[in-house]
């Protein structure tokens, strides 16, 4: 069954590592998703939600202890730890190999090995690529299903000898003869989330939950990924990717890189409040770009579905989200109502009057914990999406016209700021940060640098991948996209959002759309290009002139007290980081001192 000879070599060495009761090759059919479901709800690891309420949809409640992705516990095994980085955790591959093979050895006793035939991509487009994950969870089997493309046409397409990616996963519980198993078994203690970006594997041991287990995610298509890119001249990025339509009918495709929990699923599937314009869907989490032969980039979704933070998702927040749910939804770590539905903070304003909690008890309005636990997730397929674009699976991929980059910043940070070109933009990738506290008005607060929302994601060293940016954008012959640093999240002197943000932010989508064809009007600044008052379409907003001007206002005082903080921060990169970074901030503080000995 299995063609491909490396597959096959390998199936049999993790086989005889892992010691499962018997072994099943996943064909991504329905049937099988079935299947996996029967067996879930008949060891009462799952609960089949109300078939009038929410159609082919469960709940899954994990473990306490397993509720989210450990960054603590995840690897870069790179042969010499200068080319994990200062932002990455290391261990030497042969050392990190040894404690694997002890944990993965009998850890499947007990139970079925899957092995996973996946794409990240539209199978058979250029820019996808193939893995295979082995796991010992069907509740990872039916993930996979939703996220990823599974099954014989994968295996098609790898053929007798196709590359793929392998990508072992354990959740680290093995089972003794007659030992009943646990709903949600996991192994906390013994957790390890380990990548070998040169041999292009992937070992994850002792949690089943999101990201430390699908594999398909965060471990290949960012961490492992970037690294082929690096190798390959392509971008591999934590990226939502929108469609973008002007009321003339004309459309363009922005990238944006925000990072975990600063609303790129809300962006990606926005309802514009600006008459005439539409967003559609392309991607809400990763977006792998390579240059066609026009010197293009043309970005694809490498992800089949979404997997999205659930609470604070509602009607007022993300309409779109919550119509794609309606059926055929896995819920994890959500409340159940009583009449078998589920519930989570921010679906609705008022919460039912009772619940059963995340943790399986029973919860009400007066309860002093969450009902849903903040990391709880939906994962559905893309397809359900009402905004999903029709292109978003088109082989080619999509054209990226812009990329944004943004972080959460009470302060400095103006709502939008166009890069003079591809350095600058690059440059501000680096420095997008968040504010670690909420800062007071006019200070700013502890910053956490988040450099193009992929600090927990690059699977190398962070300065050689800003290196690798700057490359990317010397290549002769390419037509880059424009860059832009914005910022939804900017607090007036009383400590209140000054951007009412969701829908509100297509406004600024509008000037960039209109930056791209050439018009919508700037005016160049110490920090960038600034919209001009008038550029942004802020009617019917009520904003008063004084917070447009503060919203848009190069902050002189603000940057130049930021200036020794990046030049910190990027010390900490050593003589990697690249000298053009260097001279971005030598230009920006010459700049900004001019700018206020101007003034004085
Ligand atoms: C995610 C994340 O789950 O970024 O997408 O953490
Ligand atoms: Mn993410």
């Amino acid at each position: 069954m299995l063609k491909n000879k490396r597959l096959q070599a390998w199936v049999e060495e993790m086989k005889a590592l892992c010691k499962p009761a018997d072994i099943v090759i996943c064909d991504g059919s329905a049937e099988e998703y079935d299947r996996m479901w029967s067996l879930l709800t008949a060891s009462g690891a799952a609960i089949k939600l109300n078939e009038d309420k929410r159609a082919n949809s469960y709940l899954v409640r994990s473990d306490p202890a397993d509720v989210a992705r450990v960054e603590s516990r995840t690897y870069i095994c790179s042969e010499n730890e200068i080319d994990a980085g200062p932002s990455n955790n290391w261990t030497a591959p042969a050392q990190m190999r040894e404690t694997l093979n002890g944990l993965f050895d009998g850890c499947m006793q007990g139970r079925t090995m899957y092995v996973i035939p996946f794409s990240m991509g539209p199978v058979g487009s250029p820019i996808a690529h193939i893995g295979v994950e082995i796991s010992d969870s069907p509740y990872v089997v039916t993930n996979m299903h939703l996220m990823t493309r599974v099954g014989q046409a994968v295996l098609d397409e790898l053929g007798e000898d196709g590359d793929f990616v392998p990508c072992v996963h354990s959740v680290g519980r093995p089972l003794a003869d007659g030992e009943a198993d646990v709903t949600w078994p996991c192994n906390p203690e013994n957790l390890y989330i380990a990548h070998f970006p040169e041999s292009r594997e992937i070992w994850s041991f002792g949690s089943g939950y999101g990201g430390n287990a699908l594999l398909g995610k965060k471990c290949f298509a960012l961490r492992i990924a970037s690294a082929m890119a690096r190798d390959e001249g392509w971008l591999a990025e934590h990226m939502l990717i929108l469609k973008l339509t002007n009321p003339a009918g004309e459309s363009k495709y922005v990238a944006g890189a925000f990072p975990s929990a600063c609303g790129k699923t809300n962006l990606a599937m926005l309802i514009p409040t600006i008459p005439g314009w539409k967003v559609e869907t392309v991607g809400d989490d990763i977006c792998w770009m390579k240059f066609g032969d026009d010197g293009q980039l043309y970005a694809i979704n490498p992800e089949a579905g979404f997997f999205g933070v659930a609470p604070g998702t509602g009607m007022d927040s993300n309409a779109n989200a919550m119509l794609s749910l309606t059926e055929n939804c896995i819920f994890t770590n959500v409340a159940l109502t009583d009449d078998g539905d589920i519930w989570w903070e921010g679906m609705t304003d008022e919460a039912p009057a009772h619940l059963i909690d995340w943790k399986g008890n029973d919860w009400t309005p007066a309860s002093t914990t969450p009902a849903a636990h903040p990391n709880a997730r939906f994962t559905v397929s893309a397809a359900q999406c009402p905004v999903i674009a029709d292109e978003w699976e088109d082989l080619k991929g999509v054209p990226i016209s812009a990329i944004l980059f943004g972080g959460r910043r009470a302060t400095v940070v103006p709502l939008v700021n166009e890069a003079r070109d591809w350095q600058q933009g690059t440059f501000f990738g680096a420095i997008v940060s968040s504010e670690k506290t909420a800062a007071a008005a006019g200070k700013i607060g502890e910053l956490r640098r988040d450099p193009m929302a992929m600090l927990p994601f690059c699977g190398y060293n962070m300065a050689d991948y800003w290196q690798h940016w700057l490359n990317v954008g010397n290549k002769p012959g390419v037509n880059l996209p424009r860059i832009y640093y914005v910022n939804w999240f900017r607090k007036n002197d009383d400590g209140k959002f000054m951007w009412p943000g969701f829908g509100e932010n297509s406004r600024v989508l509008k000037w960039i759309f209109e930056r791209c064809n050439g018009e919508g009007a700037a005016i160049e600044t110490p920090i960038g290009n600034l919209p001009t008052l008038d550029a942004l379409d802020f009617d019917g907003l009520g904003l008063s002139e004084e917070d447009i001007a503060l919203l848009l206002r190069v902050e002189t005082e603000g940057w130049l007290a930021e200036i020794p903080l990046i030049s910190d921060y990027f010390d900490q990169y050593g003589d990697r980081v690249p000298e053009e970074f260097r001279a971005e901030l030598e230009g920006l503080r010459n700049r900004l001192e001019a700018a206020r000995s101007n003034v004085a």
